[in-house]
């Protein structure tokens, strides 16, 4: 597995890591915890180091089972958080809150923690003393006593950016956390955040569908030496060629009211992929090692955050992580995505 720095931050984190949305179960129909766990060792023995958490994965389930799952090997894992994605403020904070969505949203009605008759809402929220209670409680839910990076989840409330980044310095003075990021943040907000300090990486959708930020975010971390990590590179499961046009998903799937998993695009992605095939049969890897492969060489790509739900997904996952591709076969894949007129 090859390793890259998380920026200026001295950490060396695995190329692929474990991203643990699904592993929370909400807005995924659900999960079982023994598979995650089974999950979360099978990528780590396979060479893997770095685990993205969120606390709104669940609310908290995902960070008590990764907690649950490193707590006898926490030296191996290059563990990230985030934080700013609440559901418990206070009135008074809800004040200077930005509201996200309500779990009149069919999508946010799965969770383990809500009473599910009752509707709630989801708040953007990064006032100092709302990181400072988030950060606690992660701690707490992860069972460990410093996370290797914390995040800012989302970027749309009015606190300043020089709050925000206040705080995280605050806690990196004093040890709860090691390196601090951002996601879904713009160029100049980044810009924003680094007038106060160091920001060693930055969490964006990134994937062979999802590719705007190849002229924005990804030159703007190449240059400033900031760590870009891909989040949703497989397209939640799509370019992994295993999903098939007639595969049905349960209440409570995102991907069951996603357009791009409708039968007609299935197939356009599926014919994409098999341009590629030949690529991935040389190399003796599977389209989904093909495809982080490749989303792996794009500039300024640093790591990508793959979704894993069992230890088998884990394996094929971190095989990706040592595969390298010819600039001629990069060039074979980069055309036949531009030849799909797929969603
Ligand atoms: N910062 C943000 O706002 C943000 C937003 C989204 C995601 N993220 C992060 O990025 C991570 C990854 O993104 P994601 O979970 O949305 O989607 P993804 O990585 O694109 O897709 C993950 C899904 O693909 C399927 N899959 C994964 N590996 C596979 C394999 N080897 N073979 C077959 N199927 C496989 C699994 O679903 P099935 O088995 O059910 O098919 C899995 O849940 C998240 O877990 C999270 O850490 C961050």
């Amino acid at each position: 597995m090859n390793m890259r720095p998380l920026g200026a931050s001295g950490i060396q984190a695995s190329v692929v890591g474990l991203g643990a949305w699904a592993i929370g179960g909400w807005t995924w129909g659900g999960d079982d915890e023994a598979e995650s766990i089974r999950a979360i060792h099978a990528f780590l023995d396979a060479g893997g180091n770095l685990l993205d958490t969120a606390p709104i994965y669940g609310f908290g389930h995902s960070e008590e089972v990764v907690g649950k799952a490193i707590a006898d090997r926490r030296d191996k894992v290059v563990l990230a958080t985030k934080c700013t994605m609440r559901w418990d403020l206070t009135e008074q904070q809800k004040k200077r809150a930005h509201l996200m969505f309500t779990s009149t949203n069919s999508l946010a009605s799965w969770s383990r923690e809500l009473d599910q008759s009752e509707s709630f809402d989801v708040f953007i929220y990064s006032g100092r003393d709302g990181i400072r209670q988030e950060v606690e409680q992660s701690l707490k839910r992860l069972r460990t006593d410093v996370i290797d990076l914390y995040q800012t989840h989302w970027q749309y409330d009015s606190t300043s950016i020089e709050e925000r980044m206040g705080a995280l310095l605050e806690l990196k003075k004093e040890g709860k956390i090691r390196a601090i990021g951002v996601s879904n943040a713009t160029p100049q907000e980044i810009d924003e955040y680094r007038r106060f300090g160091q920001v060693d990486s930055d969490q964006e959708l990134y994937s062979m569908l999802d590719r705007k930020f190849e002229t924005s975010n990804l030159p703007k971390c190449a240059a400033d030496h900031i760590a870009f990590l891909a989040y949703s590179p497989l397209a939640l499961g799509l370019l992994t060629g295993k999903v098939t046009p007639d595969r049905t998903y349960p209440e409570g799937d995102q991907r069951r009211y996603n357009d791009r998993f409708k039968p007609d695009n299935v197939r356009k992605v599926l014919a994409m992929l098999d341009l590629m095939r030949p690529i991935a049969d040389k190399h003796h890897i599977s389209l989904t090692q093909l495809t982080m492969a490749w989303t792996l060489a794009q500039p300024g790509c640093t790591h990508v955050l793959c979704g894993s739900r069992n230890a088998q997904q884990s394996i094929d996952n971190a095989g990706a992580g040592s595969v390298t591709l010819s600039a001629q076969e990069r060039s074979t894949i980069t055309q036949a995505i531009a030849t799909c007129t797929c969603a």
